[in-house]
């Protein structure tokens, strides 16, 4: 097969690049290890900013995103006996965020590809990237006992984490920046009215908690855990009564609880490779930075790639304009360099760390206090909650 640029992955940054590029009669595939079943199994982000949402009706996949999500003008803090609200509306200067599931999301992308007959090849194996730095790069991967061709223009490495996009740059060239960090969270979906109308992230010396939701019939709820923890260890008794604690004592009196229909460890960790391109390699999304996800950044860190590599890829086979595709790496660590440091910033604002020293602890109890006697300080929040200008 030959097209002009073949997409490794086929999680919502691939979809949504491939999607927009078919928009523009740019021929592309995306290849993806799973089936969609398993992809779409997967539960994760909750929270969009603007500017991914405008990617998404720019794509033409909006529709029911500003349907059935929610709009968020605001987020509660529960620490130190008291509830403090964010007034994202107020502090970010008019801005909000929508509440809507990646699941959804990734399904509508999946549709979208269907509608207009978009190439997406499931189920592929030994995926492998070939002579990225020549003008001609190809990817191979198996498919049973054959061997197949993809001949293309650029490959982009939209594989996640777990990837290989990112190991077919040289060592000698790639730089990876890492911090994991001492636990995980436990992440437990339920068909339950939520809680709280807005998201709630708790700090509690039991250790931090968040309540989320995807729908009015749909919760999401997350607790910090020891790194050891696995999901089976933890019944659905244990996980609302640990919850519970975490919480003050109105909003737990209110916690409708019900049986899990998804319960997961997710580990915490912060991760940036450099450069994001290599010859004819694009790293985007997953593949090339991972974020704790307290700031609920992944996804939206994933989405400003998309952004800036499509108009790059539109600037290149429309105008023969290289400036962007030479830009890309510089301009997207920027940008993710700045969600690194928020999401680094509120998880260590709001976890519980074992190990600190008193003096950390005071320091931590300090950084919220002075967070809610500034608008300064409140404003610097809102502003990377919504999401910095692309
Ligand atoms: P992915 O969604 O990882 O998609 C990559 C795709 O590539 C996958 O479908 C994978 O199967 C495929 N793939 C992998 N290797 C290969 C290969 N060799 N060949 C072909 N295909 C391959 N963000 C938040 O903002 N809030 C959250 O609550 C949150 N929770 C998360 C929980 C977990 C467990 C994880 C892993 C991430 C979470 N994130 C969260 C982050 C967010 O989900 C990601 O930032 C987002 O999924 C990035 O999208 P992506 O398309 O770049 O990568
Ligand atoms: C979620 O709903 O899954 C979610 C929301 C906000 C976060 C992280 C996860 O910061």
């Amino acid at each position: 097969m030959k097209v002009q640029v073949c997409i490794i992955g086929g999680g919502p940054s691939g979809l949504l690049l491939s999607q927009l590029l078919h928009l523009k009669g740019i021929d592309n595939v995306v290849l993806e290890r799973q089936s969609r079943q398993y992809v779409l199994a997967r539960i994760r982000a909750g929270v969009l900013e603007h500017g991914f949402a405008a990617l998404m009706r720019e794509a033409q996949c909006g529709e029911r995103m500003d349907r059935e999500g929610e709009i968020h003008d605001g987020f509660l803090i529960a620490h130190d006996g008291v509830m403090d609200r964010v007034d994202l509306h107020t502090y970010s200067g008019g801005s909000s965020v929508v509440v809507y599931g990646q699941t959804e999301l990734t399904r509508d992308l999946y549709e979208a590809r269907d509608k207009l007959g978009g190439k997406v090849i499931h189920n592929v194996e030994d995926v492998a990237l070939h002579d990225l730095k020549s003008d001609a790069p190809y990817v191979t991967y198996r498919d049973g006992d054959q061997i197949n061709r993809i001949d293309c223009d650029y490959v982009i490495g939209a594989d996640g984490f777990h990837g290989v996009s990112r190991k077919a740059i040289p060592k000698d060239v790639l730089r990876e920046y890492e911090r994991v960090y001492p636990f995980g969270w436990l992440g437990v979906l339920s068909r339950t009215k939520p809680v709280s109308p807005e998201l709630i992230y708790a700090k509690h010396e039991r250790g931090f908690a968040l309540c989320s939701l995807r729908s009015q019939v749909l919760s999401r709820y997350y607790i910090q855990v020891p790194l050891e923890d696995k999901a089976e260890d933890w019944s659905d008794e244990a996980f609302w009564a640990e919850l519970k604690a975490r919480l003050p004592e109105e909003v737990a009196a209110k916690l409708v609880t019900g049986p899990s229909i998804e319960k997961s460890i997710a580990p915490l960790r912060s991760f940036v490779a450099e450069p994001m391109r290599w010859g004819r390699l694009f790293l985007a999304g997953d593949a090339a930075h991972i974020v704790p996800p307290t700031g609920a950044r992944g996804l939206n860190s994933a989405a400003s790639d998309i952004y800036y590599l499509y108009h790059a890829l539109l600037d290149h086979y429309q105008n023969g304009d290289e400036a962007g595709l030479d830009g890309y790496s510089a301009k997207a660590l920027a940008r993710v360099w700045k969600a690194q440091r928020f999401s680094w910033w509120m998880t260590t604002m709001l976890h519980r760390f074992p190990g600190n020293l008193p003096y950390e602890d005071k320091l931590q109890q300090t950084e919220l206090d002075y967070l809610f006697s500034s608008d300064k300080a409140l404003s610097s929040l809102a502003e990377n909650y919504v999401g910095l200008p692309f």
